[in-house]
């Protein structure tokens, strides 16, 4: 069966995938239609493909997936308006001068967090001058909380965009998103939220927001997991965002934005930035054991999203096939990735029928 229809059945809005613009023709397209009611642009929409340099707009790409959306009648979840990678240098610098936290720098910034979100809004406005844009959501800020301690609120990210703004830049993001795309769902979105400390610290920001009065709509979950990650850590997340929308009064959505699981079991935390290969599971396709431990674990994942489906709204598996994943190549070479329900050839693997039994 389709994984659209047995999880819609199951109370999931959106099941969606991330793929580029080459994936809206041929095979790739006829596994995204039948599987997948929404996508992602996986790199599509990102500051450095949709504003390369300052002032100069370039939507080909993000059109295409426009145009592939339009005509099967998919949703698109927007990746994303502000992050500290895949963006260009030139949004933090002025001429041959990094900007700093000076008043003057930080308009500046200011301005340019301004014309990039207004300038996709500009667009979409008059590609869909009835208001009917396939876009329901918008990762508004992504990555924006540290992995460990430092001395930052809430141990936000020391990117550009706090150094210069501060923890006052998620606002503003927020702000501005909701005047340029008053109809979209803005989310927060950050990676590892299932680890208890990062988890604690992205609920803090959460609630300052809220308590803030920004208009943020949802919290995102990447969950970009291996077998050793714990799926109750997955739920603890779920339910942490509930409890706090609970004792806000303030509603929240949740989605799981960018699922994939990877096979580092025996390897996690190896070094792998010199490219070395490290070991790995055997193989689903060898080995009986490895195909259950997979399809065991997807199914147990799926299980606490059930258990969260009144506020999770969307679960989108980060790429279409294994062949495409992204953790084939980072952060070095790793072949053996098995980390979405389709293999290489886009057939089901064990993952798909952890979801569908
Ligand atoms: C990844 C893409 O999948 C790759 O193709 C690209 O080279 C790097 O970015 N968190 C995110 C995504 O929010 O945008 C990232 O996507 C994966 C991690």
């Amino acid at each position: 069966p389709a994984l659209q229809d047995v999880l819609g059945a199951q109370g999931f809005e959106h099941v969606g995938v991330a793929i580029d613009s080459r994936e809206t023709v041929g095979r790739a397209a006829q596994l995204v239609t039948k599987h997948y009611g929404a996508i992602t642009p996986e790199n599509d929409g990102k500051p450095e493909v949709v504003q390369p340099t300052e002032g100069t707009f370039d939507f080909t790409n993000l059109d295409r997936l426009l145009d592939f959306a339009d005509a099967t009648g998919t949703d698109v979840y927007g990746h994303v308006l502000a992050w500290h990678s895949q963006t260009p240098a030139w949004f933090f610098r002025d001429g041959d001068r990094n900007l700093t936290s000076s008043p003057a720098d930080q308009a500046i910034l200011r301005a340019r967090l301004e014309a990039h979100i207004k300038g996709i809004a500009d667009h979409i406005d008059a590609r869909y001058p009835d208001g009917d844009s396939p876009i329901w959501a918008w990762d508004v800020v992504n990555e924006v909380i540290a992995d460990g301690d430092n001395a930052n609120p809430h141990d936000m990210r020391d990117s550009r965009w706090f150094q210069v703004l501060g923890e006052q830049f998620v606002d503003e993001a927020f702000r501005l998103a909701d005047r340029y795309f008053p109809e979209a769902e803005l989310f927060i979105n950050d990676y590892n939220t299932e680890m208890p400390e990062k988890r604690a610290d992205y609920l803090d920001l959460v609630r300052s927001l809220i308590q803030r009065d920004v208009p943020i709509d949802g919290v995102g979950h990447q969950v970009h997991v291996d077998f050793a990650r714990p799926v109750e850590w997955v739920g603890d997340s779920l339910a942490g965002v509930e409890r706090l929308s609970a004792e806000t009064g303030r509603p929240l959505l949740q989605a799981i934005t960018e699922l994939d699981v990877s096979d580092s079991k025996e390897n996690n935390g190896a070094d792998v930035s010199n490219g070395t290969v490290p070991q790995h599971s055997p193989a689903y396709a060898d080995d009986a054991d490895a195909a259950a431990e997979l399809g065991y674990y997807w199914r147990d994942l799926f299980e606490v999203f059930r258990d969260h489906s009144d506020s999770l709204e969307s679960v989108t598996v980060w790429g279409i096939s294994n062949a495409r994943s992204w953790l084939r190549t980072w952060p070095a070479a790793r072949p053996w990735e098995q980390p979405t329900p389709f293999d290489d050839d886009l057939q089901v693997t064990p993952a798909y029928w952890g979801i569908v039994d």
